[in-house]
């Protein structure tokens, strides 16, 4: 007996390189997940060609729409959403979405929560901020969404060092080999 995957929707607001990662992980035959949707609050955000481009349906959902309750339940019923990934999604997340995905939301930030978390805490900034402080050791959170900002459940931590050299981008870009290895396998703990 074939079991129906679990749709998954992906929110990006950026470049898309774990979104296109993910989607190439899980969207395999026989997966018991599949990568329905991309949603995106930005027109103009990488992710968007790159959904395109692995034939995955995207929207781009203003701030407005993302707060409408009755426009996005309907969104992600239609589709049949059953789990949230965030993926370098920078609007907050309202709670009547976070209730909908109560378990079943995802988040990755590139830092060892709850270090280097919280308002303002993204991307780039978050590599800037751990070379500031002097830390010798970075790395990357997945969790799940609650209502505390950055402090959901944490499901994987993985950490790398900071090297006495390290600019903001040397950093980023050792952090973001980390995110490669290990954000699929967290999404299909999930499935
Ligand atoms: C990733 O590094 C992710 O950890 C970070 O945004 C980047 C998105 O890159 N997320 C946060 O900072 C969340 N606070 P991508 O668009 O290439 O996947």
């Amino acid at each position: 007996m074939t079991t129906m995957p679990k749709h998954i929707a992906i929110f990006a607001s950026g470049s898309g390189s774990n979104a296109e990662n993910i989607i190439r992980h899980i969207n395999r035959p026989q997966s018991k997940g599949l990568v329905k949707l991309v949603i995106s609050n930005r027109s103009d955000a990488g992710v968007l060609q790159r959904a395109k481009d692995l034939g995955v349906d995207s929207i781009v959902v203003d701030k407005d729409k993302l707060n409408d309750s009755d426009y996005m339940l309907r969104l992600l019923e239609k589709h049949r959403i059953e789990i949230a990934v965030l993926a370098g999604f920078l609007l907050m997340i309202p709670p009547f979405l976070i209730h909908r995905f109560e378990g079943n939301m995802v988040n990755i930030h590139p830092s060892l929560l709850p270090k280097f978390g919280g308002k303002g805490m993204f991307g780039r900034h978050v590599h800037e901020a751990v070379i500031k402080s002097g830390e010798t050791e970075s790395g990357i959170t997945i969790h799940l969404v609650n209502e505390e900002y950055d402090r959901g459940k944490i499901l994987l931590q993985v950490s790398c060092p900071v090297k006495p050299n390290d600019t903001a981008e040397s950093l980023e870009k050792r952090i973001r080999e980390l995110e490669v290895q290990n954000f699929p396998s967290v999404v299909e703990s999930l499935l």
